[in-house]
């Protein structure tokens, strides 16, 4: 397949309701987004993020996990369905699989995560109500790119709210989610320009990167 657009060929994985993916869909509704998204595939079949990417024009499939051959045949076929399409970034927003250190190095440094918590606090699940069991009066949400540790890697871009004294899982979660959209196509936005290097554990903009995706940082209280 060839391509004469400059924007990245862009995939992103779902498992359930796709709002980071619609975030993302917005941003690359732009032409001038560096990235354009190509397809969106859910792990589960009927995952309501299918229909919204149907909605807006963008190719939607599932590869059940639950299919013949166990997981390392469920990375097989997505592999086959991204290479397929020439898929250069992947994006997983919402995607509760965890994936195997095989599909991870092939992707490596090409797949994308966005995760409710300031990493490297609060891995895993129940993000919002552990932050608020620890006390913690600053919470948020990190997009990195993916290595085989489970919410591991580069940090790209990360965004923080005040917890307020009678915030709930719920309300805290509701207002991490709206950073979540906010930092994730900022993330994108950089990772497709290619104007960064990754160092280690740390992601540098180019000199005069103006996509710099930085911190964003939301008042409260
Ligand atoms: C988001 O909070 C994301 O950070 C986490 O799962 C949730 C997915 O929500 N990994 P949505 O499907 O993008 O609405």
């Amino acid at each position: 397949m060839t391509t004469t657009s400059s924007r990245r060929r862009t995939a992103i994985l779902v498992s359930g309701r796709g709002s980071n993916m619609t975030a993302l869909l917005a941003a690359a509704a732009d032409p001038a987004f560096p990235a354009r998204i190509d397809v969106v595939i859910a792990n589960v079949p009927g995952a309501p993020a299918l229909e919204k990417a149907t909605a807006a024009g963008i190719e939607a499939l599932a590869v059940d996990h639950r299919g013949p051959g166990g997981r390392k045949a469920f990375e097989e076929r997505l592999d086959a369905e991204l290479r397929a399409r020439d898929i250069e970034l992947i994006c997983l927003a919402g995607f509760m699989r965890i994936l195997t250190p095989w599909f991870v190095d092939r992707w490596k440094d090409r797949l994308i995560n966005i995760h409710p918590a300031l990493l490297p606090a609060f891995k895993g699940l129940d993000t919002h109500a552990r932050a608020l069991a620890e006390g913690c009066r600053i919470h948020g949400a990190t997009v990195h790119f993916v290595r085989s540790e489970m919410d591991t890697g580069p940090v790209i871009a990360q965004g923080a709210v005040a917890v307020r004294q009678d915030d709930t899982p719920e309300t805290l979660g509701a207002r991490v989610l709206a950073v979540e959209h906010a930092i994730y196509p900022q993330a994108l936005r950089l990772v497709a320009s290619g104007a960064y290097e990754i160092n280690d554990m740390r992601v540098c903009a180019s000199e005069g990167e103006s996509t710099t995706p930085a911190a964003l940082i939301v008042p409260g209280g």
